[in-house]
């Protein structure tokens, strides 16, 4: 895990009290036409595209995705029965696509498509969606190999999990900054396998292609090998893991090197361990003395040596990290470590601007997601009271 609440400069500490998550300091780091069976094939995938697109409580567009996805003139009727099955909002959503007229004719129209025959200059029929090619160790390795930038989020529950698949993250990182963002905790000791099984398995259930990484808490594989193996073993069996996370140095190989024989792939975690914070003295930036940049440095060939895939660097300086990169075959992610990284990482959270007062210097707001959803529920709040909400169109007659 990190800190959102975590990274600062050893000058800064004094900002660490503002760590909680309700009172942060900026300066914490803390087609065309398609076959009729690809028709049938793409139609069900729309399906239960906005299926998913509903229960995330997305604007789906059926229009724009409809276009993307089925630019033919006529899609096959499927018995109103099947329909029937679909929730509430489902429904809702698949009757925007579904002209109730097409129905009783047995044909369903997509709503962007002219009523007409199919124009007669079709561009040639396009292959099926090819599935997509999982992201695995080998992925890894070559990526690194090749130079190409890894990407890695945080994510903790199916809704992201998918939104983060389906934009092409690699790496779904189930971190045990979980106890901070979710569950509102001060930093992350108090989180527990359990609740790490859980949210790791929500998150597999979410994603298709990225490799699913599912941190290892606080206390739950530092005391033995074996104890790491039955906690790792865990995340992969009951949360659906394809890899595991753990935090710390030299002192760690002989766990990583047995999660290894077992054949479960490790990520490794330098710098910043925020499971030391305490023996850390805090959030702060690692690696600036010569003598914990060298032991940083050789924890890092240790880690590679005992079998990791990769490592995350945290909190360091951003020359020390590229140094590291450069001695290393597996790829570094960085988080507060620089650019020279082979990949990032961030917490979903702050990448999207959930708490519009966090913004350390590690962090960039892509969005501003604490307004667009404030203003959302405020709007909500105000027609339900002034009776605007439900109209006619959100009733049953
Ligand atoms: O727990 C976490 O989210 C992390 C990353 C941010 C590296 O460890």
């Amino acid at each position: 895990m990190y800190g959102r609440h975590g990274l600062i400069e050893e000058k800064e500490q004094q900002s660490l009290a503002l760590h909680s998550p309700t009172s942060h300091s900026s300066d914490a780091f803390v087609a065309s036409p398609h076959p009729p069976n690809a028709q049938a094939e793409m139609r069900s995938e729309m399906r239960s595209e906005i299926r998913a697109e509903t229960r995330v409580g997305l604007k789906t567009n059926v229009q724009s995705s409809a276009t993307h996805s089925i630019p033919t003139l006529r899609v096959l009727h499927t018995p109103s029965s099947q329909r029937r099955s679909t929730s509430l909002r489902e429904g809702a959503a698949l009757a925007r696509m579904e002209a109730p007229e097409a129905e009783d004719q047995g044909v369903l129209h997509a709503e962007h498509a002219p009523q007409t025959e199919r124009p007669l200059s079709i561009p040639r029929p396009a292959e099926p969606a090819k599935k997509p090619r999982k992201i695995t160790v080998r992925t890894l390795r070559e990526m690194k190999q090749r130079g190409e930038k890894l990407t890695m989020l945080t994510a903790y529950d199916a809704t992201f999990a998918r939104l983060l698949d389906e934009a092409g993250i690699e790496m779904l990182l189930v971190g045990d900054s979980l106890g901070m963002v979710v569950q509102g905790q001060e930093n992350t000791l108090s989180v527990t396998l359990e609740e790490m099984i859980y949210h790791t398995r929500c998150v597999a259930r979410g994603t298709k292609r990225a490799m699913v990484v599912g941190d290892l808490p606080f206390m739950s594989y530092q005391i033995s090998p074996a104890q790491a193996l039955e906690s790792a073993g865990r995340l992969v069996k009951e949360g659906g893991a394809h890899a595991v996370k753990l935090e710390g140095g030299e002192e760690v190989v002989p766990q990583i090197a047995a999660l290894v024989r077992a054949g479960i792939p490790v990520v490794g975690h330098l710098g910043l361990t925020p499971q030391s914070v305490h023996a850390m003295g805090g959030f702060v930036v690692q690696g600036r003395a010569p003598e914990q940049a060298q032991a940083i440095k050789r924890s890092a060939i240790a880690l590679q040596e005992a079998g990791v895939c990769s490592i995350v660097l945290e909190g360091i300086p951003a020359a020390l990290a590229s140094e590291i990169t450069a001695s290393l075959s597996i790829p570094t992610i960085g988080i507060g470590a620089g650019v020279e990284c082979d990949g990032q990482v961030l917490v979903i959270y702050d990448l999207l601007g959930m708490s519009p007062d966090f913004k350390p210097r590690f962090v960039k707001h892509y969005a501003d997601l604490f307004t667009s959803i404030s203003e959302a529920v405020q709007t909500y709040r105000d027609e339900v009271k002034q009776a605007e909400f439900p109209r006619s169109e959100h009733s049953f007659f």
